[in-house]
């Protein structure tokens, strides 16, 4: 026997041991494969995308820190002033005004006052510095892209590591089914050598955007909901980069 075939004949007989010791983990807490592991998803906070789309404005991280310094402040819409009742601090507020008509930025009083030429209307009012034309197109995007309370976090997709950033994503996500216990599709992603096994031969970008040919992971129905678009990015860079044990 040569000692490619003994190799081979240890690891199948650890996969039997394996088996083994899963189908009695399996039996001792009646708790199966079928069960959904515990896994938290991609975003802590759900009204934040993990991404920034660059063709979206977000009202948490642009108008309404816009809207705070320009017109929600003492004298004017601040909670405690509330000139002409119109409140501008929170989403609900500025909802609740009834000057924002989503969808429609032409008719929405919030979009005329400051793009207004009529110096008895025109939002702030003079001696403040009038909005900018990158402010006001700004408000005019979000008001048309339908003036949602959205808000997203910016993804670091180039200081990307194996440690900081690969490591934690496949002991968080991927581990819970792939490890020597559930061996699901017959793979294990202990540590930096099984990943890069799949970093190499394309599996785990393939699976993890759904490319064609390849299943889909994580096995959830709703795995976009497991995995987020930034660590996806995450995982593309470090694979693209030649999946450095860094
Ligand atoms: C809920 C359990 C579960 C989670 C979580 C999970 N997987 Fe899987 N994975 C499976 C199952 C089950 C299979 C076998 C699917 C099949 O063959 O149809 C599989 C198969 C795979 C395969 C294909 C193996 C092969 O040789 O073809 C890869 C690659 C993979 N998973 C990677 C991942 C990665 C990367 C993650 C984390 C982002 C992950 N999986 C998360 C259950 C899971």
């Amino acid at each position: 026997m040569n000692s490619k075939e003994s190799n081979n004949d240890v690891k199948a007989s650890l996969k039997t041991i394996r088996l083994i010791i899963s189908l009695y983990i399996c039996v001792s807490t009646m708790s199966c494969k079928h069960e959904v592991p515990q896994i938290t998803p991609a975003t802590a906070d759900s009204t934040l995308s993990d991404i920034c789309n660059s063709d979206t404005v977000y009202f948490k991280n642009t108008i309404q820190p816009l809207l705070q310094t320009a017109c929600a402040y003492s004298g004017c819409h601040d909670a405690a002033s509330h000139e002409d009742d119109v409140i501008l601090d929170t989403y609900e507020n500025i909802i609740r005004s009834g000057k924002v008509k989503a969808g429609n930025p032409d008719d929405s009083k919030l979009y005329k006052v400051i793009v207004t030429t009529d110096a008895d209307d025109i939002m702030p009012p003079p001696p403040n510095q009038p909005l900018s034309a990158a402010q006001i197109s700004t408000i005019y995007t979000w008001i048309m892209q339908g003036a949602k309370n959205n808000g997203c976090l910016q993804c670091d997709s180039m200081s990307v590591t194996y440690s900081q950033t690969i490591k934690p994503i496949i002991e968080s996500i991927c581990k819970t089914c792939h490890n020597p216990y559930m061996l699901s599709g017959n793979l294990i992603l202990n540590d930096y050598s099984d990943v890069a096994v799949i970093a190499a031969n394309g599996k785990l970008t393939g699976t993890i955007t759904h490319a064609p040919g390849y299943v889909t992971m994580p096995d959830f129905a709703d795995s976009t909901k497991y995995i987020g678009q930034c660590q996806i990015k995450q995982i593309i860079k470090w694979v693209n980069d030649g999946y450095p044990n860094n």
